[in-house]
């Protein structure tokens, strides 16, 4: 495990309810990794929260926080955030992807750190999203879809060729998404409170057995996941 701090140097507002926070740090997640923060000081060991990046740079990485959320009264410019990881997998773009959709039903920020390295190698990227969220904030180059998410995919699937979810679908779109199943990345629901392997909070059951969320995940192909309904 890599500990490090993060240092708070740009706190933008996004919308009306959430903030671009910006930490300075020498660690950088990759696209499918998480960092574990920590805002205040506390001697107990799981007080940490999952951190996906929206974007990255060499020398920090930004995240997404909506102003409800108890975290952003601990950020201000100059605050620092422990921080552990790059945790978990990260997932990489193929090389014969010229068109990425990325799919989220609760807040697409999770995934905007692969859209931004799409965007960099010059790769089409699709979001359809099925929640409030203020797309204005988004890169002009992606192509955003609003609204329920099963008339979008049965719409679009057939040009997607990598896909990103943080959407956990039910049987009925399983069984549409069977046909790309190989294609698509879905993104562990479950709490990663130590990052390390060693709570086994985050098991997720695939076809090759229990794996961890926090070590081979956060992202799992959908073809690997085993579900209750099978
Ligand atoms: S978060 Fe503890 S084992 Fe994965």
């Amino acid at each position: 495990m890599r500990f490090s701090t993060g240092r708070c140097t740009d706190l933008v507002a996004i919308g009306n309810d959430r903030l671009q926070v910006k930490l300075d740090t020498k660690h950088i997640p990759l696209p499918g990794q998480f960092m574990l923060g920590r805002f205040w000081r506390t001697i107990y060991p799981y007080m940490n929260t999952v951190l996906f990046p929206t974007t990255t740079k060499s020398n920090g990485f930004t995240i997404e926080i909506k102003n409800e959320d108890t975290r952003s009264n601990y950020l201000s410019l100059g605050s620092k955030v422990s921080l552990i990881g790059p945790c978990g997998k990260p997932i990489l773009i193929n090389k014969t992807t010229r068109h990425l959709l990325l799919v989220a039903n609760k807040n697409p920020n999770k995934l905007l750190s692969f859209a931004q390295l799409a965007l960099t190698s010059g790769i089409d990227v699709t979001f359809f999203i099925s929640c409030t969220y203020p797309v204005k904030s988004l890169d002009p180059r992606i192509e955003v879809h609003r609204g329920e998410l099963r008339p979008l995919l049965e719409k679009h699937l057939d040009w997607a060729e990598q896909v990103l979810m943080d959407f956990n679908p039910g049987p009925i779109i399983r069984k549409l998404l069977d046909p790309i199943s190989s294609k698509i990345y879905v993104l562990s629901d479950l709490m990663m409170p130590c990052g390390s392997g060693a709570c086994h909070g985050c098991s997720v059951y695939t076809k090759s057995g229990w794996q961890l969320a926090c070590k081979q995940g956060p992202f799992f192909k959908l073809s690997e996941l085993q579900t209750e309904f099978e």
